[in-house]
């Protein structure tokens, strides 16, 4: 079997957490990068990396690697590559490109060049070429120029590994499936004391959780990935693994998981979402002002939360502060006095609890009147943010 180098890209912050999802895969040559987590394996490797990784964002093949300071260099190092092994000809290609520190810099120009040297090929050889084909082509090629020198590595996940298939409600300002899994690993809860998300939204954080304690293979979830569209691909061989990784998924005791919203339609949304994910009944989504949280005593739940911090996340307007008790105020200050009340009530009411929260704003962290144990950089989007731990005592 050919053994190959692959690249789990992930969000900024979380190559660590990435790299030791990696290594428990038992997969081979595991080094942490910048960006994401190198490994080396054969076929079966990437495709148990695609269905049980939970952090990761992509997972790329890489095929070829040479210098590349002109656009003749790039062409040639391109065609030199035998296309036809994983694309027929009446196939349906996707290039991207992402440049930096190079003397290629424009991206659309890489996509385009790198493109023409394997429809070129195709022609030459065959007289017809593949089409471009950018929502669901049968290859997706990566190309990576950094210091002038060119990685090209095909996109094994053919989809954004976020999209577990089980999001039927957006929501404002839903997390990104793939941080919420890290956040859920980063809050070191054990999986089994209640885990309590007071600001649930569309319930991410709460439905993550509960796939991790179902041992959930999360990539087998979704749409089919990239590399069962390759030519050669094993599908016989791929069909066991997925099969044996569905098979692992069990129903742990009965654990607590509760989700507080103030807007009904998120908890609606919440729980038609969990219901995509296998997950119905198995978490309790309830009407709550974060402002009067105060759960059961003796509970020693762990918090694992995302409140609003009033900016945008990715194309969204994070505008949660219109479901807030006083709808429509978004202000700066509307959101540091809800911060301020749930700071009180987990004075009041949850000594013994962890409490993890993502924030973006620091103005409003402060206001929560509690100080931090740990500070973890992260990215939500493209929003530097942090997870700030507390022990409430
Ligand atoms: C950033 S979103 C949470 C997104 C969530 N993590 C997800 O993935 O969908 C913040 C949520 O806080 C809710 N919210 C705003 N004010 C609240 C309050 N006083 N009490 C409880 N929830 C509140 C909003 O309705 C919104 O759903």
């Amino acid at each position: 079997m050919t053994r190959h180098a692959y690249f789990a890209t992930c969000a900024p912050g979380l190559e660590p957490l990435l790299h030791a999802e990696v290594r428990k895969l038992r997969l081979a040559r595991v080094e942490q990068q910048v960006g994401g987590v190198y490994f080396e394996g054969v076929a079966e490797d990437a495709w148990r990396a695609n269905l049980w990784l939970r952090s990761a964002i992509r997972l790329l093949q890489r095929v070829a690697r040479f210098p590349a300071a002109d656009e003749r260099a790039l062409y040639e190092g391109v065609r030199a590559l035998d296309w036809s092994r994983w694309l027929r000809p009446d196939g349906a290609l996707r290039v991207s490109a992402q440049c930096s520190d190079s003397v290629l810099s424009h991206s659309r120009f890489v996509e385009q060049r790198a493109k023409d040297a394997i429809v070129d090929q195709f022609r030459a050889r065959v007289g017809s070429r593949p089409d471009v084909e950018r929502d669901e082509p049968d290859l997706a090629l990566h190309v990576h120029l950094w210091r002038d020198r060119c990685t090209l590595s095909l996109d094994s996940s053919g989809r954004s590994l976020h999209k577990r298939g089980w999001r039927v409600f957006q929501g404002r300002a839903p997390l990104s499936e793939t941080l919420a899994a890290a956040l859920v690993e980063l809050s070191e809860w054990d999986g089994r004391a209640p885990l309590v998300d007071p600001f649930c939204g569309s319930g991410t954080l709460l439905i993550e959780a509960a796939l991790r304690q179902e041992g959930a293979a999360v990539g087998a979830l979704g749409a089919p990935f990239g590399f069962e569209r390759w030519l050669g691909h094993d599908a016989a061989g791929y069909a066991r693994v997925k099969a044996a990784a569905l098979a692992q998924r069990e129903r742990p005791a009965k654990r607590i998981l509760l989700g507080l919203d103030v807007d009904p339609a998120s908890l609606e949304g919440a729980r038609a979402n969990a219901a995509a994910a296998g997950l119905d009944g198995r978490i309790r989504f309830e009407l709550g002002d974060a402002r009067e949280f105060a759960p059961q005593r003796g509970w020693n739940a762990v918090v694992l939360t995302n409140p609003p911090y009033g900016h945008r996340v990715g194309e969204r307007a994070e505008d949660e502060g219109e479901s807030a008790a006083r709808p429509g105020d978004t202000s700066i200050e509307a959101l540091e006095d809800l911060y301020r009340s749930f700071g009180t009530q987990l004075k009041k009411h949850c000594a013994g609890y962890g409490v993890h929260l993502l924030s973006g704003e620091r103005r409003l962290s402060s206001a929560l009147g509690l100080a931090p144990r740990r500070k973890l950089r992260l990215v939500n989007g493209a929003l530097p943010c942090h997870l700030l731990s507390f022990d409430i005592r």
